[in-house]
């Protein structure tokens, strides 16, 4: 199913395999009509389908990557790239080592850097100097983040250094052995660092997420649920599975 909704265009597709099927036939077409094109991209679990599919388009056909720059919305901080648990790390895991990206045209914060606030800086900067993110990949937290820009009392503009959430602690614990591994900060993207993105992908799934789901798309614009700022951006496109859609009584 498709709908339009104020600056929403919303597909919700039957399952996670065909929201990240979805989720593949867009972010190709973004590459098949511009071939140098800047795509932003996420971690987590829910953008992995999507990874997948891309994968697997670059072996049977014609998906090329070599053109493309990628910035990464957030990493832990600190980490170490070795780290399995890093968004690098994840990254070329689920994605940069099956395909012919350059390594070089790859950005991501880094949680090794000796001052995260200058790091930050220079992210920004140079999002900025290849002239801003065509698409943006983003997923979901359970409390409404995007990125790691977590409820607060303001929306963060640009890329900065956050103390992590309780709840999202919590809830990324279940890729360490336990809670007390996951680091306590990270380094994100801003919110108004994501809305300089020409087009953003948001993709939701499970039932875990239908609540947050229906105030992101739907409830009051408050950086208590970050998430809920996507409603003053022009052009985004939001891909939920059935599960996650079960509030959202207007489709
Ligand atoms: C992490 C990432 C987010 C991601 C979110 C949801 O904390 N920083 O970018 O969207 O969690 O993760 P999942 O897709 O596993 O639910």
């Amino acid at each position: 199913m498709e709908k339009k909704v104020r600056n929403f265009h919303i597909l919700v597709e039957n399952n996670y395999d065909a929201l990240s099927g979805a989720a593949a036939r867009i972010i190709t077409e973004q590459i098949a009509s511009k071939s140098d094109s800047v795509i932003g991209l996420a971690t987590g679990s829910t953008p992995i389908g999507a990874y997948a599919k891309l994968v697997n388009a670059h072996k049977t056909g014609t998906l090329d990557f070599s053109g493309i720059t990628t910035f990464n919305l957030d990493e832990y901080y600190p980490i170490n790239p070795d780290n399995d648990q890093s968004y690098a790390y994840f990254m070329r895991e689920q994605l940069y080592k099956y395909v012919n990206i350059n390594a070089a045209n790859t950005n991501i914060p880094s949680g090794t850097a000796a001052d995260p606030a200058a790091e930050c800086a220079t992210y920004e900067a140079k999002i900025a100097a290849f002239g801003g993110i065509d698409l943006q990949l983003l997923g979901l937290g359970l409390n409404g983040h995007i990125g790691f820009n977590e409820p607060a009392d303001h929306f963060p503009a640009i890329t900065h250094h956050v103390a992590l959430d309780a709840s999202t602690i919590a809830a990324n614990s279940r890729f360490f052995a336990n809670a007390d591994d996951v680091p306590k900060h990270a380094l994100t993207m801003g919110i108004g660092t994501i809305f300089q993105a020409r087009h953003i992908l948001l993709l939701i799934s499970g039932a875990a997420k239908a609540k947050t789901a229906h105030h992101v798309l739907f409830g009051p614009i408050m950086p208590q649920v970050p998430g809920s700022a996507l409603q003053l951006h022009p052009n985004v496109t939001v891909i939920l599975d059935e599960a996650a859609a079960t509030q959202i009584s207007i489709l």
